[in-house]
């Protein structure tokens, strides 16, 4: 991995990346430094053979991330809060259609910018103490990393427009109700539950991962230049036949056949 992060920290075990968010004493708070950061840590990710999966995290006890970093709005005019947000999608584009399976473990605040880093993720842990919610319209603006669609698309309109409307922060256990996340665990064993996950999805064809990815993201994502024109389902067909010429789709079969466990390759 690339060394001179300054705001992330990162440790690669059994193929897991895990990324933490390390401003703990701003609440993680995503600055540009931290959006420049996550942006090389996703190309390393395409790139490193060796990370197989990847879990977002916050330093510290109290906050996956408390929002996009405040300080920074100072003296901002329409054209660079429009790019502001532009670089916030196109990094949590990046994270959302990754071909390798990336989960936030939210640890505390997911606030704002941190609630729509959680969302960009495939999917999300949450430990007892998480808080989630969209403050933004308390400082006199909306979310601007993709808030609006993705908090609807996890939790339908009108709850949406209900957090969006009136900023209110959700516990975990509602969140867990909402559907915004998988699992409420404790704090402690957080990551660990969030690993054996990981290590489940690990022991399947990567190949067969990355079109899941891919095709569940067809099914909410509304971008054309991302769905290039297709459906969903048309998607679907398309990667069902790209799998079906992997080694790994050989591999898979024949290992239920002769009733052993795959030994899959990722080709
Ligand atoms: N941007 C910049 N700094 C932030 C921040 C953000 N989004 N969220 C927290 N911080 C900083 C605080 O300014 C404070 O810094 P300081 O110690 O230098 O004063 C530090 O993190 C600790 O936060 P603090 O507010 O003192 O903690 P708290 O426990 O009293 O409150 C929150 C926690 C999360 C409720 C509160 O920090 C908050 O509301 N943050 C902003 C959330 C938000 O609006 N996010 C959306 C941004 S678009």
């Amino acid at each position: 991995m690339y060394k001179n992060y300054t705001s992330l920290l990162h440790s690669l075990e059994d193929g897991i990346l895990t990324i933490t968010i390390n401003r703990p004493d701003k609440l993680n708070a995503l600055n540009a430094a931290v959006f420049t950061e996550l942006d090389i840590a996703m190309d390393e990710i395409n790139e490193n053979p060796e990370i197989k999966s990847v879990i977002i995290t916050g330093a510290g006890s109290k906050a996956f991330v408390a929002g996009a970093d405040i300080t920074e709005f100072d003296g901002l005019n329409k054209e660079d809060a429009m790019a502001l947000a532009k670089r916030g999608q196109d990094v949590f584009f990046k994270i959302e259609h990754c071909s390798k399976p990336i989960v936030a473990a939210v640890n505390g605040f997911a606030l704002g910018g941190g609630c729509e880093l959680a969302m960009a993720c495939h999917f999300r842990l949450a430990s007892e103490n998480a808080k989630f919610g969209q403050p933004e319209v308390n400082l006199g603006l909306i979310p601007g990393y993709g808030g609006t669609q993705r908090l609807t698309q996890l939790i339908g309109k009108g709850k949406s427009m209900e957090l969006l409307m009136t900023a209110h922060m959700i516990d975990a256990n509602e969140a867990h109700q909402l559907g915004l996340v998988n699992h409420v665990t404790t704090a402690e064993s957080l990551l660990q539950r969030t690993k054996d996950i990981l290590q489940i999805i690990q022991t399947k064809a990567p190949v067969a991962v990355g079109k899941i990815i891919d095709c569940v993201n067809v099914a909410v994502v509304s971008d054309s230049a991302y769905t290039n024109g297709k459906s969903g389902f048309d998607k679907e067909i398309e990667a069902f036949g790209e799998c079906f010429i992997t080694e790994d789709m050989k591999e898979g079969t024949s290992a239920f056949l002769e009733k052993r466990k795959a030994r899959f390759i990722g080709k």
